[in-house]
């Protein structure tokens, strides 16, 4: 039996500043990212998205090639610095109006846009104002995503505030290799709780508007990494590690937006040592008063997790001068360290290939966040594609890894989860932040020598099928 329901949302994702390019075009304003990846020794080779793709200039033809490939949806994500190029002021109206033509170019195929508001391009002029650390940061987020409703909501009716917090958090303010640089699990602590009171007044933002029917009802959410944790034995010390990272990278991402709270022994543990974050009056009651329509999430790979002793180690820099990035072991003295699954598969980029973790962590999802839609926001195999000598992109790796997933998604589904919806990451091939372009994630090859053709690989053709039988080809 086929499980997929009749409206599955078959779909593809990207985001603004990996494909877009053109970034000082048409008044947008710079973003954190224009500049932090021309800082020498910041990304692989200094790739940045100066031009990345060029789908600024060529949406049409890449909207072509989705309808084509018989996509139900797109998620893409708007450049704050293109609607308010310096975070406050006037909105620029160019800027709302590429985003305006490429949902009606969407509409006309009969794709639906799923539109993220922060896929970590943060206006500069935002950042030099102590960016995610200012709480005046909440205002202006809603400010921006009240706008975006209200330009856009008459057509976008699935809306996702931001793409994992805990990303541009951590690897901003704990790890250093993100913008903007910063090197200090207390400040990351304190930033993800401001962040999370920003994706609540945008929530009620868009609840209002809904409302006071100046737009048509939708959904909106967030959507979150899932980095499925598995102890690597059965020793009382890895479950404990497994339970303590559980913990600390997933409930305390997912609980305040889902639950509107945090998990509590985590909360006294990084009050105890950091006393943070700094929690308001109303804070609590403004993250309780906006529970999400839907859970999004962004699924690559699982972690497996061993013991750490307290002298043992910390979170090691990551790695982005080789040809591809090895994970070194990392993890939180005393509590839990990442270590490597011999009996597992691995990608280049030594990224878990590991299906069983996607079902594993849907059921989590369930036990702890009852029956909401679940979104696979983000699945995908990050991969160097050969081309063979007549010119065809080979990417059978990635259509294993896809269909393997699926299946899992299939399993889910068949078990009840409620999965309304999935999107390989990626549609077309873009910058990986700090991976450059030799990273490829797309069903669609940009040939960089040959002013970026766009070209479709075996996975494009693969996808097309399986969307053609509503995932009986499976
Ligand atoms: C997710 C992001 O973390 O993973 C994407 O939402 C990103 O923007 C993707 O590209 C793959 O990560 P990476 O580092 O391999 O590009």
């Amino acid at each position: 039996m086929n499980p997929f329901p009749d409206d599955f949302l078959w779909g593809a994702a990207t985001a603004a500043y990996q494909v877009e390019g053109a970034y000082q075009d048409d008044g947008k304003g710079l973003s954190i990212w224009d500049l932090y990846s021309h800082l020498p020794g910041a990304t692989y080779q200094g790739a940045n998205g100066d031009r990345a793709v060029d789908h600024y200039h060529r949406y049409r033809e890449d909207v072509r090639l989705m309808a084509e490939l018989g996509l139900k949806a797109y998620r893409f994500s708007i450049s704050w610095p293109r609607i308010f190029p310096s975070g406050a002021g006037e909105a620029n109206p160019q800027g709302i109006r590429f985003y305006s033509d490429l949902i009606d170019e969407l509409l006309k195929y009969g794709i639906v846009p799923v539109a993220t508001l922060y896929h970590w391009d943060l206006p500069q002029a935002l950042q030099d104002q102590g960016g995610w650390e200012n709480r005046a940061l909440i205002e202006h987020f809603a400010r921006y995503a009240k706008t975006c409703f209200e330009q856009f909501g008459d057509r976008v009716r699935h809306w996702i505030t931001f793409n994992e917090t805990i990303n541009f958090i951590m690897l901003g303010y704990r790890d250093g290799v993100h913008p903007p640089g910063v090197r200090d699990e207390k400040r990351a602590v304190e930033v993800s709780h401001i962040v999370n009171l920003a994706h609540a007044q945008a929530v009620l933002e868009y609840r209002k508007r809904v409302r006071e029917k100046k737009i048509a009802g939708g959904m909106i959410g967030i959507a979150h990494v899932l980095l499925t944790g598995f102890p690597i034995s059965e020793s009382a010390e890895d479950v404990a590690a497994c339970e303590w990272y559980e913990e600390m990278d997933f409930h305390w991402f997912y609980d305040p937006s889902l639950q509107g709270r945090y998990p509590p022994r985590l909360l006294q543990y990084y009050q105890a040592r950091f006393q943070a974050p700094t929690v308001l009056d109303g804070d609590m009651a403004l993250l309780q008063s906006a529970p999400s329509d839907f859970i999004g999430i962004n699924y690559y790979q699982s972690a497996f997790l061993a013991h750490n002793p307290a002298d043992g180690v910390g979170f090691a820099a990551i790695n982005v001068s080789g040809e591809q990035g090895t994970q070194k072991d990392s993890g939180i003295p005393g509590l839990f360290k990442r270590v490597r699954n011999p009996n597992v598969a691995y990608t280049p980029w030594d990224w878990s290939i590991y299906p069983e973790g996607l079902y594993a962590g849907m059921k989590r999802i369930r036990e702890r966040y009852g029956d909401l839609p679940i979104l696979i926001t983000e699945n995908g195999l990050g991969d160097k594609d050969p081309i063979s000598p007549e010119g065809e992109i080979l990417d059978a790796p990635r259509i294993a890894y896809l269909r393997e997933h699926l299946r899992a998604c299939q399993r889910a589904i068949d078990e009840g989860i409620p999965l309304a919806g999935y999107f390989v990451w990626s549609f077309i091939d873009l910058l990986s932040w700090l991976n450059g372009y030799q990273k490829q994630y797309g069903v669609v090859y940009v040939d960089r020598v040959r002013d970026l053709q766009r070209k479709k690989k075996q996975s494009y053709f693969w996808y097309q099928q399986l969307i053609q039988t509503n995932g009986a080809a499976l």
